[in-house]
Parts: structure tokens; sequence; C-alpha cells
């Protein structure tokens, strides 16, 4: 079991490993590193043969492969080996060095976990992995009193939610997440997380937070034997226990981000199946569908890696699983995030098919589209619309694009484009275009009418009532902020 390290020795690891490269920043210049998976393997162990500190580092901490002592001793300083030993990272093996944990960098940060060679063993804490960084980039990033994250693993969300949370508490299941997290509080020299282990919400009941983080074991299977993905509920029924019991959890204003997955049952809309998760919440709530599998397609995905281990168990598996699908009357198994904003009054729901796999933190455009969606449930008839001074955002662009017609160049389209963040692209016409360039916050929608209508001279009533369908359409879509 992992100790976490004094202050003293994790500044000086934190120090030796950005001096030495093994940070996420070189990772990334390194394109044989970025596909790190048992199959990739024995490659990288041969990339990393000769024998530098950098080298010794990646096969020690990220292969998890014992490398010779001596060599060891040679490249990494006493003051830094001792520490990452008296911790649990690494051990003696006669005359090798052995690691116990693989160590990852992270932003700026190193987060300690299981080596990936334990995959399939039921209680893996596993490392930091897309759904990990999707729930980060979604969090809002404004400073909030306590943050929770749910089903904490080795405690990633915990160390990065740190900076902008009086408090964080992390819980998890698993008993051997709770060391993982500690651990990784004290290498990245976070003093503000606690720490716990239970199942779900049972050693928070009673606190309220003004940020949940939830990266739950949503696997929609029938079997449970891996804690990190898997659970004992029906189908998605785990995924709609964290939403109900989370979202009363919730302070006014907080919110929780999660990934999920839920499905779709013969004779009901999957859109009524969430409505109903969220009824009575207490909640506005955007959820956005970035996936949709029919049950077999799912099945051969989630299964796909223990194809290489055994193909006639694969194959059981496989048929179980599809006869529980069918059982259950499942016709689609959708996937993506569910972001709730506690708030008094009637909640919307929107509901949006959008690719999640963003690159940088959206927490902004997350806030603006409850504070938009909250503003057009408030504001539902045009007279209440003229009122509000519309903002284009600021990573907007409009790209036209041209084509050669009789010997010159002639406007073939024109597309309002986001430069970062969540994708998005709409066409428009030009009068549109020049509509949204007027919209800079600093006069009412009313007012901006006025002008349109003083030069195009066309009936009042027209013009007010295709403005505010596109302010409306645009709003929903982000572009714009009310
Ligand atoms: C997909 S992992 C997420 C880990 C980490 N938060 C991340 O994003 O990388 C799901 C985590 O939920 C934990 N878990 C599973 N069932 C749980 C339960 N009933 N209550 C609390 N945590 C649970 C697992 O042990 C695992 O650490």
């Amino acid at each position: 079991m992992l100790q976490p390290l004094s202050p003293a020795s994790a500044s000086a690891i934190r120090t030796f490993l950005t001096e030495s490269g093994f940070t996420e920043q070189e990772f990334r210049s390194r394109p044989n590193l970025r596909e790190l998976s048992p199959t990739t393997r024995a490659f990288l162990l041969d990339y990393t043969r000769e024998p530098s500190r950098f080298n010794v580092l990646l096969r020690l901490l990220l292969f998890t492969v014992e490398v010779d002592k001596t060599l060891v001793e040679e490249l990494i300083p006493a003051e830094i080996l001792a520490p990452l030993r008296e911790s649990g990272v690494l051990s003696v093996n006669g005359d090798q060095i052995r690691p116990e944990v693989m160590l990852t960098p992270l932003a700026n940060f190193w987060f300690a976990a299981d080596p990936m060679t334990c995959i399939h063993e039921p209680e893996v804490v596993l490392w930091a992995n897309q759904t990990t960084r999707i729930v980060d980039l979604f969090s809002i990033r404004a400073q909030v009193g306590a943050t929770l994250d749910l089903g904490s693993g080795c405690g990633v969300l915990s160390v990065m939610a740190a900076g902008h949370s009086g408090t964080v508490v992390a819980t998890d299941l698993n008993p051997r997440a709770e060391a993982f997290t500690r651990f990784n509080a004290s290498l990245n020299g976070v003093s503000n997380i606690e720490c716990f282990t239970g199942d779900t919400y049972e050693t928070v009941k009673g606190r309220a937070f003004d940020l949940i983080l939830a990266n739950p074991p949503f696997f929609v299977t029938p079997t449970s034997s891996q804690l990190f993905c898997e659970n004992s509920m029906a189908l998605d029924g785990y995924c709609r226990r964290v939403v109900r019991e989370g979202a009363p959890m919730l302070a006014e204003g907080g919110y929780m981000m999660m990934t999920l997955e839920w499905v779709q049952q013969k004779g009901q809309p999957w859109q009524e199946r969430l409505a109903e998760w969220l009824d009575g919440a207490g909640c506005d709530a955007w959820i956005l569908r970035a996936y949709t599998r029919d049950p077999g397609a799912y099945a051969q995905e989630r299964l796909k890696n223990e194809m290489l281990e055994d193909a006639a168990s694969t194959r059981r598996k496989f048929e179980n699983w599809a006869a529980y699908y069918r059982e259950q009357n499942v016709e689609q198994i959708c996937g993506g995030m569910m972001i709730l904003r506690r708030r008094s009054g009637e909640s919307w729901l929107r509901v949006e098919d959008l690719t999640i796999d963003v690159s940088e933190p959206v927490g902004d455009l997350v806030e603006r589209v409850f504070a938009n969606q909250t503003v057009l449930s408030a504001h539902p008839s045009d007279e209440e619309l003229i009122a509000l001074r519309p903002r284009l955002g600021p990573e907007c662009r409009l790209d036209q694009k041209l084509r050669q017609a009789g010997g010159k160049w002639e406007p073939a389209s024109l597309d309002l484009t986001m430069t970062r963040g969540l994708p998005g692209l709409l066409s428009v016409e030009w009068p549109v275009a020049q509509f949204l360039a007027s919209c800079d916050g600093s006069r009412t929608l009313g007012e901006l009418i006025a002008g349109i209508v003083a030069t195009v001279r066309a009936p009042e009533a027209a013009v007010r009532s295709q403005c505010c369908a596109v302010v409306r359409k645009l709003a929903e879509r982000r572009f714009l902020a009310l």
C-alpha cells in the first residue's frame, strides 16, 4: 500500500521529474509515447533501450518493468530514490528495482495508479484516461467552496479541482483508491483533499457541494467483475442512482458533471427515460449524447481487449451479454455527459447530440449554456427577448468560401464557427452575419432591430420576429451570450 510523501520529498520529486522531461508536454512531443497499450509494449521497450535517465524513468514508472539497480542508482539521485522506495512506488528485488505502481504525468501533475498490466484485476485503480479528461475539461473553473469527486479512483479529478475548490472530498468504494488518492495529493503538494472509502454518497451524507465530479462505473453489462467500469445494478440503474441521489446534495447554483451511459428500451424513447431520472430533482440539465450503439456492437467494442486473451470465453461472454440485452428489451446503448445545475424554480432539460472529444477546458461554455437556457426559458416571448443585450462569443469566427464562376470569384458559403472548445458550425446568410457583428452586448436587441428597420425599410414586425428567431437559435448553440 502506498504511503504519502513528505512535502519536501514531494517537491524534490516534482522538480526532478520536470527537469528529466517526465512531463505531459515532453510526452506529447514524442509521437511514440502517445499510444500506450499492451500491444505497443514490445516496441516501447525497444524504443527506450538506451540507458539514459529519461528512458530509465519511462521503463520504471510508465512501462513498469524492472531495471538494473546499479543503473537506476547511477541515474536517479539517492534523495529521489529513497522517498520513492519508502512510499512504496519502487521496491528492490535482488539486483533489480521493481516498480509497484505506474506514474503518469498529466497537465502539471503526476498520478500514481496500478500498472497497465493489472487492467483485468477486479480492484484495479485506474490511471487517468479519456473519460477522466472529459469530466475535467467540462468542469467549471470558477472558485467554489466544496467539491465532491465521486468514485475518485487514484484522485485525478480531486487534484485537478483542488486549485479552485476550498475543499475537495474524494470518495470511492475501492479501499485501494483511498491510498492512491492520498499519495497523489501528497505528490502534487495538494493539502485540501479529504479521502473516504464507501459506497456512492454514503461517506458524505448530509453535506452539500458546489461541484460534483463523477466518472462512475457506467458500463451497461450483465457482469460486475470490474469495479472501475461495471456495477451490480441492472442496465443503467447505477447512473440513475448517482443522478437521483446526487442532485439533492448540490448547493443552490451548484454543478454536477458526469459521464454516463444509458439505454433505450423498446417502447420508450431514451429522452423520456432520462427525463424520468430528473423528475423533481430541482436541477436544470444538459445532456450531451456523444455516441449510440446497437447492443451487439456495444458488446463487441467493450469486449475487444478480452478478444486478445481467450477467444472461446470471450465468445461465450458476448453471447451472454447479447442475451441479456434481448431479455431487457434494449434497443440502443447511448453514452455521453450529463451536466446538472441546481436552481430553484422551474427546471429545464436540454438534450443535444455532440462529439465530446474536447482537448481544452470548456467550463466557460458550459456556464454560457446554462445562463442562456435559463434566460431563454424566462423570456419566452419576443417582447421579453428584445430587452436583452446579446453578445457574440469572442471565440466565434465567420468563414467565407468562394468559388470560381464566370472568370471570377463568387461567394459559395458563409459559416459561423467556434475557434475553440465545443464543436460548432452554422451556415448563415450575409444579412444575419452583419446583424451578428452588431451584437456586442452594448445595445438591446430592440435597439438593434430599430437600426435594421431604419436602414432596410422592411416591416418592423417581420424584422423583429426574424431577429428574435436568430438570437434564440444562436444562443442555444452557444454562439451568443445573453
Ligand atoms: C471510471 S473510474 C473513475 C476514476 C476517476 N474518477 C477517474 O475519472 O479517472 C470509476 C470509479 O468509481 C469507483 N466505484 C465503483 N463503484 C462505486 C460505488 N458504488 N461507490 C463509489 N465508488 C465506486 C471505482 O472504484 C472507480 O474508482
